[in-house]
């Protein structure tokens, strides 16, 4: 019981911090017609997105913890490439704060795709 509430608590919170990453990919994909948006953009990162992903990390090791998922690999996997999924969305608030050249995260904002795929890949067909 307390796993699955935990298990829905990650899921809506991965949603949320999701689009969130979403929201900052489209913002740096269209900068220029953008830019009146940004401040718009980072109160929507510290009102939902910032607390999500705090949330989805806690829910999801409180459920590795209960099941001990630490000793799969798949799991070892998923939170090598969910800190880089946190380390980009770092980098791209970071850059975002600092206003300076956001052009040059247009490349890395696209590595939020494949970090995506072998997230869920690895939680659902745990190889
Ligand atoms: C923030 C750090 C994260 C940790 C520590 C973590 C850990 C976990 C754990 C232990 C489970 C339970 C696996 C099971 O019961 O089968 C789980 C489920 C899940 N996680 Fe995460 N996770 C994290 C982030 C993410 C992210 C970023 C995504 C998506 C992009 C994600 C997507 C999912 C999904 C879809 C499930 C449900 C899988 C199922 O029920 O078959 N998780 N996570």
């Amino acid at each position: 019981m307390t796993y699955n509430l935990l298990k829905i608590v990650h899921i809506l919170s991965v949603l949320i911090w999701i689009s969130g990453m979403f929201r900052l990919l489209d913002f740096y994909q269209h900068k220029k017609e953008r830019e009146s948006q940004r401040e718009a953009v980072l109160e929507f990162d510290s009102t939902w997105t910032s607390p999500a992903m705090l949330s989805a990390w806690c829910a999801g090791i409180a459920m590795a913890y209960l099941a001990r998922w630490w000793i799969h690999s798949w799991f070892l996997w998923k939170a090598l490439l969910v800190v880089a999924l946190s380390g980009l969305h770092g980098l791209l608030i970071g850059t975002l704060n600092r206003e300076d050249g956001s052009a040059n995260q247009q490349v890395k904002v696209w590595w939020l795709i494949p970090l995506l795929l072998g997230i869920v890949g690895l939680v659902v067909i745990k190889p």
